[in-house]
């Protein structure tokens, strides 16, 4: 059995802050004009598209550019690499496709299945295989009538209230049956059992990301769930719970956690052999013939596979290096373009972080990323220091001394965004020599967009983009 745990931090960057944040799919930089191919020579004939018109602005020349490309690379719609696509097939996913039908059966002979909790890493395809169910079960005409599928995301909801409400008004035939707002939360439950009771169905409620409910109300929602079978008359209720974390259980009254615990299935990680199978099925609907380059897949899904087998991470790739590709007006996705947006997706991660630095640590990291985007080589502290301390004064704050300027060092190195080494100066002794580890175009903005680090701010030069290689910081290149 696979070992799962609540971590959702890539396994790649272990001292970066986790997120499951995807990147912005757009790059939000207008960009110098694009260069020449980065793809092999290939077979097709040049596109006759027309020169553009010329544009009245920078945004107008992107808007042109991207329409002019159009349609090279993507066949149809490119929301088949998106989350919210439920692909016919989910290779790798059959026998977990089997369990949980087994487990909701018995709903298709008017009998009431178990509750059922599912437990997985992210990205390893637990919504896509209960969504398939659910559209298998719901294209069976004969139980159209007697089973009700409800989904919520309890990551998007807030209160125990939200989530009732929510049910009940599912049933709810007209407008004045709906449950408003502002009731009492007895009430509400009362409201959501008796829309529920109008008719004898049974409700096959997905719970998706159930601990995050549990962490921000407690369980009390849940064990009214967990027994409300003993107070309708009509209808019957199964709980279909979904989450990352294998212990959420633990934190549940022994009640609610055996009612729920039923049935269990665990989603393994995908390998990467795996995530070729996948990410080659979804390709072949979203892209043209011959547009992917030989190891395009095998490099997504081998950077996904380090990342805990995340299918998700593997589909990012795949659509953020063809939006690359597209952007370079290539007309092949090749690995380079992988590797691009790998890069991509690596620095959402750090800027996000960045802008929840306390505001001296990113005032620390602001002049350190000023100081390096100067000189292009490492920064002594000595110099970090003092630039630190003009930053702050101008911004009418009392510098911190240096020993709390030292501790904010250390949590910069510690979350990977500057990396410290010990360089000798002679008979001047040792000292320490700041080298940065994020992309400085990028981060300094982010930093900027703190109110109080907002006077700092100047324009810079919007046509570039730096694409940081993190692999080898000095090799950072402009996209
Ligand atoms: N076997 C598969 N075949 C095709 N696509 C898959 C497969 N498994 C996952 N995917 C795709 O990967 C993405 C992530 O899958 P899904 O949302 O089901 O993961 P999850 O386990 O629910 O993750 P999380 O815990 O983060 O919610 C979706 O776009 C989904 O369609
Ligand atoms: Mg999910």
């Amino acid at each position: 059995m696979p070992s799962l745990t609540p971590d959702r931090r890539p396994a790649e960057t272990p001292s970066r802050p986790s997120s499951s944040h995807i990147a912005n799919e757009a790059v939000s930089q207008v960009r110098d004009p694009p260069r020449g191919p980065t793809a092999a020579p290939t077979p097709e004939p040049e596109r006759e598209t027309p020169p553009a018109a010329p544009s009245t602005s920078d945004a107008a020349a992107v808007f042109d550019s991207l329409l002019e490309v159009k349609g090279e690379l993507f066949k149809g719609r490119r929301e088949v690499l998106r989350d919210s696509y439920i692909p016919s097939r989910l290779p790798h996913r059959e026998h977990q496709i089997h369990q949980v039908a087994e487990v909701l059966a018995p709903a298709l002979r008017g009998d009431l299945p178990s509750n059922l909790l599912i437990f997985g890493k992210i990205g390893t395809g637990k919504t896509a295989v209960v969504a398939q169910v659910r559209r298998d079960i719901e294209r069976r005409a004969e139980v159209s009538e007697h089973i009700q599928f409800i989904y919520i995301n309890c990551g998007n909801i807030d209160t125990p209230y939200s989530l009732l409400q929510m049910a009940g008004n599912t049933f709810a035939a007209k407008e004045s049956d709906r449950i408003p707002t502002g009731w009492s939360l007895d009430r509400v439950q009362a409201g959501m059992r008796r829309l529920m009771d109008t008719k004898a169905r049974t409700v096959i409620l997905v719970l998706d990301e159930i601990d995050r409910l549990v962490v921000r109300s407690g369980d009390g929602v849940l064990y009214t769930l967990s027994q409300i079978n003993t107070e309708l008359a009509n209808a019957r209720l199964v709980i279909v719970g979904i989450s990352n974390d294998l212990k959420f259980t633990n934190n549940l009254d022994a009640r609610v956690r055996s009612r729920l615990n039923e049935e269990k299935i665990l989603f393994p990680p995908y390998d990467a052999l795996q995530l070729q199978d996948i990410l080659r099925e979804r390709a072949k609907e979203a892209f043209r013939d011959g547009v992917v380059d030989p190891g395009v897949i095998e490099r997504c899904a081998a950077y996904a596979a380090l990342e805990h087998g995340d299918a998700r991470r593997a589909l990012a790739l795949l659509r953020l290096g063809a939006e690359m590709a597209e952007r370079d007006h290539a007309k092949r996705i090749t690995p380079d373009h992988i590797v691009k947006a790998k890069n991509r997706l690596e620095q959402d991660v750090i800027i996000d972080c960045c802008r929840t630095l306390p505001t001296h640590c990113k005032i620390l990291l602001y002049a350190i990323l000023q100081a390096y985007e100067r000189r292009r080589t490492g920064v002594l502290t000595g110099d970090v220091y003092e630039g630190y301390a003009k930053l702050a004064q101008k911004l009418g704050l009392q510098p911190l001394h240096a020993r709390s300027v030292s501790n904010h060092l250390s949590d910069l190195e510690a979350l990977g965004l500057i990396r410290a080494t010990i360089v000798s100066r002679g008979r001047g002794g040792r000292t320490r020599e700041i080298i940065v580890d994020v992309p400085i175009a990028e981060t300094l903005p982010a930093l900027e967009e703190d109110p109080l680090l907002a006077p700092l701010g100047r324009p810079r030069n919007r046509g570039q983009l730096l694409l940081t290689n993190f692999d080898n910081p000095a090799r950072t290149t402009p996209y």
